[in-house]
């Protein structure tokens, strides 16, 4: 695995997402099987980065992963876990409880990384951020983010923050350059900001685009391995796809070894049209 360090902080070039661990927006029971197993499968290849949110299956998402982490030979302070406020909850009070619930689901004592999941148009920043911060104060917090905040946003968040923003999460894969586009991704990287890529290898034209699958072929590769190959040779840019399949989960854990040239970089950014995601 390949890693970035900022801040002191250091995260693996590839973790493991968990939306739809456990269900999507709601629970879903009949899941829960094949959610533990592809925990546990990530556990046990060695992802230790994970990324997860009160709003997925409402919170399940959550209780799940620290039960696949408690049953595991894995110990927590190993692991990176993130977790995301949802945008009704960024009052003052409504953080703290929010916060509370998430560890309470983990069963663990502190999250690595909080994040904004995303910005609500009435959202009153400066009030989210005195929360957060003092959630960061009392060590039930070590770390804070946002995700999909445009360029705007995250300059008033860093203003905000008593620590350094460590990520914006956003979506950005091969098809899909429109963090690029609105200089959130240059900005990220150049202010010691990681970039974490989400849906990274979700996009129809994955398994028919040709610049990819001669790529793929050349490294006896699956596309999915490129395209994350493709955002991890980046500076500053992590991401963590999700998968149920623990050979589809081995794989995009070991795409982080792949080094693609700087004409195989450019060829991939470039073979995709505008709006084709
Ligand atoms: N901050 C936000 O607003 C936000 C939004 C969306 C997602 N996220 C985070 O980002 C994570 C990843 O995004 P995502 O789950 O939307 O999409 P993704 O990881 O790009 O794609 C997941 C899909 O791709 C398939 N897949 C994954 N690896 C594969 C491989 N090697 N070969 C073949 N198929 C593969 C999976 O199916 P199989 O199960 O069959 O492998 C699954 O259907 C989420 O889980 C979540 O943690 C954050």
């Amino acid at each position: 695995m390949k890693y970035e360090t900022i801040h002191n902080v250091t995260l693996p070039k590839i973790g493991f997402g968990t939306w739809q661990i456990g269900g999507e927006s709601t629970p879903n029971p009949d899941w829960d099987s094949k959610s533990l197993s592809a925990l546990s499968a990530a556990l046990e290849i060695g992802y230790t980065h994970f990324d997860t949110a009160e709003m997925y299956a409402s919170g399940h998402a959550e209780e799940l992963l620290g039960k696949a982490v408690r049953s595991s030979q894995v110990k927590r302070e190993t692991l990176f876990i993130t977790s995301k406020i949802s945008p009704e909850h960024l009052n003052y009070d409504d953080a703290f409880k929010s916060c509370e619930k998430s560890l309470r689901r983990l069963q663990m004592d502190y999250v690595d990384l909080y994040l904004i999941h995303w910005p609500e148009r009435r959202m009153k920043l400066e009030e989210t951020f005195r929360a957060l911060n003092k959630l960061v104060r009392d060590g039930k917090v070590k770390n804070l983010g946002v995700s999909n905040f445009n360029l705007k946003l995250l300059k008033q968040s860093q203003a905000l923050c008593e620590t350094p923003i460590i990520t914006n999460q956003i979506p950005y894969r091969l098809p899909d350059h429109s963090y690029i586009e609105n200089g959130v991704v240059e900005y990220c990287q150049q202010n010691n900001i990681l970039v974490t890529a989400y849906s990274p290898v979700k996009f129809r034209s994955m398994r028919v685009n040709k610049t990819l699958g001669e790529i793929a072929k050349a490294y006896s590769a699956t596309p999915f391995q490129i395209a994350l190959a493709w955002l991890v040779m980046q500076p500053r840019v992590i991401t963590i796809p999700m998968s149920f399949n623990p050979q589809h989960i081995k794989e995009n854990f070991d795409a982080a070894e792949i080094s693609l040239t700087t004409d195989e970089m450019s060829r991939l950014g470039n073979a995709w049209n505008k709006g084709d995601k």
